[in-house]
């Protein structure tokens, strides 16, 4: 079996983030997004990765490198514009041969695997293997109608009225038989080919369709809240671990990684949380739920319930909650005082302020 990665998409709804960096490489957990996906794709024993990118190829390739480093051997595929899911398979065909594969979205995490998923797939080898889960509003995804027997009966890309509750999760199993179903679909009427549509083909024609209701926990990391609210779960299995450097001054309460060259200085650290290479923790209280990447300095800093990314400077700030602070971003206290707020904002940023 294969694995086809998508990390393609403009993420427009994780601006300004996806400004600077593809979606699929927000860290969760202090990883990227598609880190977590590659390591679940090799727990199935699955190291043949094709991965799909767009625009933002060169930052991928950066991150994952030819995967070694998550233990699979990975092949880039590009594709010149987002033409829609199906189109990324019929981009992949020669890559694909004719093996079965998994088809996996790049900003789904699902932290507790695949594993039951894909022993489902292996044992009946239907044309397709959909995941699904029930969620609030059903209409922001593909939705999938099962029969009393729990057979895929109707699938459709974002209804506006949805029939069920069940949204497709963003991992697919597929055999051969899909091919010829992204081949004869024609675009829907946002201009994309839907895999969406390609699987419905594959019910049309007859062919054995099979759906998993997915029992753990899944998101689509596509806001802002969807991040924090995957690095607070993730945070749940974090084991304490202390690399970096935590003075006599400083107490460390619950589950914390401290990763190597950190310090910790007159500060109280409250698990689970994660304090990145080389980042600095002084006069502050971090955590709970908050990640810090490399090199970040908080100082004099409450922070709770955050991530801050690489290098973010934060100092001075009475008490910063359920933020998401960009790569070299600096909030601070400002040298005119409390009474007034002065703002440096790039495009699409989002700022809360007190009053
Ligand atoms: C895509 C699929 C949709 C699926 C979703 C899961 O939507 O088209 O069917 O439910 O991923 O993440 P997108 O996130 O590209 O809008």
């Amino acid at each position: 079996m294969k694995a086809l990665v998508l990390s393609g998409g403009s993420g427009t709804r994780l601006r300004p983030f996806s400004h600077s960096m593809p979606k699929q490489l927000i860290p969760v957990a202090n990883k990227p997004v598609l880190e977590h996906v590659l390591a679940n794709i090799r727990d199935l024993g699955v190291t043949d990765v094709g991965v799909i990118v767009g625009d933002r190829a060169a930052d991928v390739s950066r991150a994952l490198g030819d995967g070694t480093r998550s233990g699979v051997r990975i092949t880039y595929l590009r594709q010149e514009s987002p033409l829609g899911l199906a189109h990324c398979v019929r981009l992949a065909r020669e890559f694909l041969g004719d093996d079965d594969f998994v088809m996996y979205l790049g900003d789904n995490m699902l932290p507790a695997g695949i594993g039951q998923v894909a022993a489902e797939f292996t044992e009946h080898r239907p044309a397709a293997h959909v995941v699904v889960h029930k969620v609030a509003d059903p209409s922001a995804f593909g939705v999938v109608e099962l029969d009393s027997a729990g057979r895929v009966e109707h699938l459709v890309e974002k209804p506006r009225n949805p029939r069920s509750d069940l949204a497709l999760i963003g991992v697919y199993f597929f055999t051969p038989a899909i091919h010829e179903a992204v081949a004869a679909i024609a675009p829907s009427s946002r201009g994309e080919l839907e895999i969406t549509d390609a699987v419905q083909w594959l019910v049309d024609q007859g062919a054995p369709v099979r759906a998993t209701q997915y029992s753990g926990y899944w998101k689509d990391v596509g806001r802002v809240e969807d991040v924090l609210e995957c690095n607070r779960v993730l945070l749940e299995g974090v084991e304490s671990r202390v690399s970096g450097e935590v003075d006599d001054a400083s107490v460390i309460k619950g589950p914390v990684v401290i990763e190597e060259g950190a310090r910790v200085v007159r500060s109280l650290v409250e698990g689970p949380t994660i304090i990145g290479p080389r980042s600095v923790v002084e006069d502050s209280t971090v955590g709970p739920y908050t990640t810090l990447g490399a090199g970040c300095v908080v100082r004099g800093t409450r922070l709770d319930a955050s991530i801050a990314l690489d290098g973010a400077v934060i100092t001075g700030v009475r008490r910063l909650s359920g933020s998401l602070v960009g790569r070299e971003a600096r909030v601070a206290l400002g040298a005119q005082g409390p009474a007034e707020h002065r703002l440096v904002v790039g495009d699409h940023c989002r700022i809360e302020v007190t009053g």
